[in-house]
C-alpha cells in the first residue's frame, strides 16, 4: 500500500497533489458533439447530487446562472425522490462514483418523467452512465481516500466546461491554464492555521457567492477527516444565529477574494473580530487591507474568480488534511464513512 501512495503519507495528500492533472486532463479531453448539443439546447437545468458532489453542483449554479441566463436548480439526491422539484428541463446527476443510490433514484425518476438526463461521473461504465441519456466523463483517475478531493476538482472542470460551452468558448484560455494556479497553492504553509484549528471544538467556514459552497465543502472536509465540528455558512448569515457561538476559541475561516462582495466580506470579518473570534482569511496575494485585520492570512494567486474557486478549495482541503494529521486521525478511512453509498 505504501508503494501506491507514491511517497505521500496518505492517499488523500497524494490525491490533493494530483489535482492540477485531474483538472487539466478533464479539460484537455474535452467534450463530444452529443454533449455540446444537449448543453446548448438546455433551457432549464436541475442538478442532483449528494455530499461533496452537491457542493460542486451549487458552485455551478453560482457560476453559470448569471453567465448562461437560464434557471438552474440544485437538489439533494436524498430529497429529490420524496419531494421532487418540477420535473422539466435537463436533469444532470453529478456523481463521482456513478453509484450513489439516492442520486440514481432521482435520475431514474427524472427519466420516467421524460426529462432529458445527463451524467457527470468519474467511472466509465458505472450505473449512472447506463441510466443517463448522455455522459460527460471527468478524468480524475481512481480516488482511494474516502474524502473526495481530486474528484471534486475534476467535477468542477466538467461543470466549468458546461459554462464554457454555453458562453461560446469564452473561457477556453482560462480553463486551459487553471491547473497552473492550483499547482501554486499545493505547498502553502498551513502551520499557523492548523495550530488554531487543532484545539478548536467548532470551526466556521464563511464565504459569499460561489465561495459559500466552497465554504460548505471546506467544513465538510474538516468534519470528515479531523472530526472537528465545522459549519459552512453564507457570510452574511452568521449574524442570524451563529454569532452567539463566537468565542476566542472558535476560529472562522473566511474566503475573501476580490470582487463585488469583497467590501461586505471585510465588514463581516470586522463584525466577527469584534466578537473575538480568530480569523483565518483566504485572500489574494498582496491584499494588505485584509491581511491587517485578520489573525492569519493565506494568500491565493490573483486570478479569474472561477480559478479562485479552485485554489481556495484546495487550500481548505490542505487545512483539513494538516489539521487531521496533527490530531493523528485515520485520514484515508474516517470512521463511519464509505467512499460510495449504495443504500438509501
Ligand atoms: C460518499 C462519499 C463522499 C461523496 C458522496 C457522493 O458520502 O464519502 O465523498 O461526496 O458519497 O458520492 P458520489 O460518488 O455520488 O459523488
Amino acid at each position: 500500500e505504501d508503494a501506491k501512495k507514491g511517497g505521500f503519507a496518505h492517499f488523500m495528500l497524494k490525491e490533493i497533489f494530483e489535482q492540477p492533472q485531474a483538472f487539466y486532463e478533464t479539460i484537455r479531453v474535452g467534450v463530444d458533439d452529443a454533449v455540446r448539443k444537449v448543453i446548448r439546447s438546455a433551457e432549464e437545468i436541475t442538478l442532483v447530487a449528494c455530499g461533496t458532489s452537491y457542493h460542486t453542483a451549487l458552485i455551478f449554479k453560482y457560476l453559470a446562472e448569471p453567465l448562461c441566463n437560464i434557471p438552474i436548480r440544485v437538489e439533494l439526491g436524498s430529497e429529490f425522490k420524496y419531494y421532487p422539484p418540477p420535473l422539466r428541463g435537463l436533469v444532470i446527476a453529478v456523481t463521482q462514483s456513478g453509484e450513489t443510490a439516492d442520486t440514481m433514484a432521482a435520475l431514474k425518476m427524472a427519466k420516467a418523467h421524460n426529462c432529458p438526463t445527463f451524467a457527470i461521473t468519474n467511472v466509465q461504465g458505472s450505473t449512472v452512465t447506463r441510466i443517463a441519456d448522455t455522459t460527460l466523463m471527468m478524468r480524475a483517475g481512481p480516488e482511494i481516500s474516502v474524502a473526495a478531493t481530486k474528484s471534486y476538482i475534476a467535477q468542477l472542470a466538467a461543470l466549468m466546461q458546461i459554462v464554457n460551452i454555453r458562453c461560446d468558448g469564452a473561457f477556453d484560455d482560462m480553463l486551459a491554464h487553471a491547473h497552473l494556479a492550483i499547482d501554486e497553492v499545493l505547498l502553502q504553509d498551513m502551520a499557523d492555521a492548523v495550530a488554531l484549528c487543532r484545539t478548536a471544538e467548532h470551526v466556521f467556514f464563511v464565504g459569499r457567492g460561489p465561495f459559500y459552497p466552497v465554504s460548505l465543502e471546506g467544513a465538510l472536509k474538516m468534519k470528515e477527516i479531523s472530526y472537528i465540528h465545522a459549519e459552512g455558512y453564507a457570510a452574511g448569515e452568521l449574524k442570524h444565529g451563529p454569532f452567539a457561538l463566537l468565542t476566542p476559541e472558535t476560529p472562522v475561516v473566511a474566503v475573501c477574494p476580490p470582487g463585488a462582495t469583497y467590501p461586505v466580506m471585510v465588514s463581516n470579518i470586522k463584525e466577527m473580530k469584534a466578537r473575538r473570534a480568530p480569523i483565518i482569511a483566504l485572500g489574494v496575494k498582496g491584499d494588505s487591507e485584509l491581511e491587517e485585520i485578520v489573525d492569519i492570512f493565506i494568500p491565493i494567486p490573483d486570478t479569474h474568480p472561477m480559478v479562485q474557486v479552485l485554489t481556495t478549495s484546495v487550500v481548505l482541503q490542505l487545512l483539513s488534511y494538516h489539521t487531521a494529521c496533527a490530531l493523528q486521525c485515520d485520514i484515508d478511512k474516517p470512521r463511519n464513512l464509505a467512499k460510495s453509498v449504495t443504500v438509501e
